[in-house]
């Protein structure tokens, strides 16, 4: 995680990387700092939590300088308190750093018998020291930069300045990604296009194992051998202007309420309502004689992941496995050779789901991949991409690109049926007419928001809470617990309805709320059963249905949320927005920071 960003210009950068750093916020907020050169000197402002307090110790000391870089950070290494703040500094150079540097201890402990003196807990700080050791035995700083990055082990984004060089940006990719921006009179290091977006569209991302050097006028590339080698150079297609909350008071509830504008827009893409029928955009596959399909993705997108398990397998007959990008990169999955293989990830830069793409190209997988971000590094890895079409998701709890995710995979699913036979024309038209009807009924299930409202504020008075599903409603229930205490910080757990019995049952008590998610479908007696197991035992119980659920449950409920009634194909799509307003309210009536929940970030680029 962390965003880093360097600008080379004609005049003061510190305002400027600072307004692209605020654009890197979402990858994390711990603290952030910028150094630039004065006079040839290097000097720094840092401070410890959001942006904002940077931005005050900026007004009250301005930095001067035309060459600088910045960086805002998720900590991994060191507590997040000034001290630990990038950038990192020695008397020659100064750097900034995304990524984990996995030999730093025994790099410390060399380079501090040779008497560098640490001044932080972080792996970073490594980084500047090794540099400076290099220049201290009188080479350039080109050959000191090259000469540290062969030790450095792990993975990094680098941007680095050097003391009395005031035009020369060093910059190294290993893993995380990192742009190069061209203007007209100015040159531009980023984490992403749209920390760049309002400088320049011109952009080229550097490959893993670059190093760039960048100068007001030239950027040079070097691969991972060493070699020169050209990055094109691609408009992005990024918008410079900063999404706003519009009438909202957080992004969460924006986005949340955007649902049904962009997974219209994501439908449209997908599937052609004239004629009721898939469009077929490339793919890497002939879909037909697939032999099976590995879903990898981490988080909510894994759990978009697991709904489509059900959805592959029903409408399309063939056989999913979905798994954590964590658990499956490092478990030799035996995959069969011509396998499709599919990356779910709204950021496009997770670290686990890219390499356990990696894994999966290895091994003879076509790859295939739902991203948010277009011009991501798991974007341009993949063979082919279906982008979602859900716009920036600014808030770090993902709403509108989960829901945007599975109508993509929803359409997938049954184009894939459509591919082997086991949808024909009439079910595809059937379908297609249901999907279309996602918007409507998704605007229907945001008629509840006052009513969620009320209701939380009681459902923030709990310490645990449990979400129960079945079928594809499962993974809602996981999705519902993820939700609630990323953002609440309440203890929650989903549950499948039918493993109840199995253990958890056992924390049943009127302290326990517990979120029981059961439009009518051919699950919903077996789940109402589960339901009125709980109840039994002095549970409260929040049923999220439609009406003639709610009619039919049973008495005992301590709330109920209606949904429409919807064709099972649409209804973990419209059962995702009572649980996203649910931890949305609850959240609020707690007070914590709903857009920026403590210890996460919405890039997640290390392991
Ligand atoms: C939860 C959430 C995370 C992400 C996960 C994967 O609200 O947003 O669980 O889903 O970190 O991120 P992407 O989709 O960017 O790969």
């Amino acid at each position: 995680m962390c965003g880093i960003v360097g600008i080379i210009g004609t005049k003061p950068v510190a305002p400027i990387i600072l307004e692209a750093l605020k654009r890197l916020e979402y990858r994390g907020y711990d603290s952030a700092g910028i150094a630039t050169l004065s006079g040839g000197e290097i000097i720094r402002r840092r401070a410890e939590g959001k942006l904002a307090n940077l931005e005050r110790a900026l007004d009250d000391n301005p930095l001067d300088g035309i060459i600088g870089i910045g960086h805002t950070r998720w900590a991994t290494h060191g507590a997040p308190v000034e001290r630990n703040a990038h950038p990192h500094v020695t008397d020659r150079v100064a750097i900034v750093h995304n990524g984990i540097i996995e030999n730093f201890r025994e790099l410390r402990e060399r380079l501090t018998a040779g008497g560098a003196i640490f001044t932080t807990e972080t792996d970073s700080e490594v980084i500047a020291h090794l540099v400076t050791h290099y220049l201290d035995q009188g080479i350039s700083p080109r050959e000191a930069a090259s000469a540290a990055l062969t030790e450095l082990e792990g993975a990094f984004a680098l941007g680095i300045i050097f003391r009395g060089e005031e035009d020369l940006i060093i910059g190294a990719r290993r893993g995380p990604p990192l742009a190069v921006g061209y203007g007209d009179d100015a040159m531009y290091l980023g984490s992403d296009a749209f920390a760049l977006a309002p400088m320049t569209s011109r952009v080229s991302f550097l490959e893993d194992g670059d190093r760039v050097e960048i100068t007001r006028t030239s950027v040079a590339v070097f691969d991972v051998h060493g070699q020169p080698v050209k990055r094109p150079i691609r408009i992005a297609d990024v918008s410079a202007a900063l999404v706003d909350k519009g009438n909202h008071r957080h992004f969460m509830a924006k986005e949340i309420f955007e649902q049904p504008e962009v997974i219209g827009h994501t439908l449209s893409e997908y599937v052609n309502p004239l004629d009721d029928t898939i469009r077929n955009t490339d793919l890497p596959v002939d879909l037909a004689s697939v032999p099976r399909i590995t879903i990898v993705a981490c988080g909510t997108a894994y759990y978009a992941g697991l709904v489509a398990k059900y959805w592959f397998e029903r409408y399309a007959r063939v056989s999913v496995e979905v798994d954590i990008a964590s658990e499956f990169r490092y478990r030799d999955a035996a995959l069969t050779e011509g396998g499709l293989a599919i990356f779910i990830s709204q950021s496009g830069e997770t670290a686990d789901t890219l390499a356990a793409l990696q894994y999966c190209r290895a091994q003879g997988q076509k790859i295939l991949s739902v991203v948010n971000v277009t011009e991501s590094s798991i974007a341009r890895a993949s063979d082919a991409i279906l982008p979602t079409f859900a716009g920036p998701e600014i808030g770090v709890a993902s709403t509108k690109a989960f829901t945007c995710q599975l109508t993509t995979l929803a359409v997938l699913a049954i184009r894939t049926g459509i591919a082997r036979g086991a949808v024909d024309k009439t079910d595809e038209a059937r379908l297609v007419r249901t999907l279309m009807e996602i918007p409507r009924h998704v605007a229907e299930a945001l008629a509840s928001d006052e009513h969620i409202q009320t209701l939380s504020a009681d459902l923030a008075k709990a310490r645990d809470v449990l979400y129960l599903g079945r079928g594809h409603n499962y993974p809602i229930a996981l999705e519902g617990a993820l939700k609630l205490k990323e953002i609440s910080y309440i203890h929650a757990e989903g549950y499948a309805a039918g493993e109840l019995k199995h253990g958890p049952i056992a924390l049943i008590d009127e302290e326990v709320p517990v979120v029981v998610i059961s439009p009518v479908d051919e699950l919903f007696d077996k789940t109402i059963s589960n339901m009125q197991e709980v109840i039994a035992r002095g549970g409260r119980v929040v049923l999220i249905s439609d009406k003639a659920g709610i009619a039919r449950a049973g008495d005992g409920l301590w709330a109920e949320i209606e949904v429409p009634p919807v064709d099972p194909l649409i209804a973990p799509i419209v059962n995702a927005i009572p649980v996203q307003l649910l931890a949305y309210h609850t959240a609020v009536s707690k007070g914590t920071d709903v857009d920026q929940p403590r210890n996460l970030a919405k890039s997640v680029t290390v392991e």
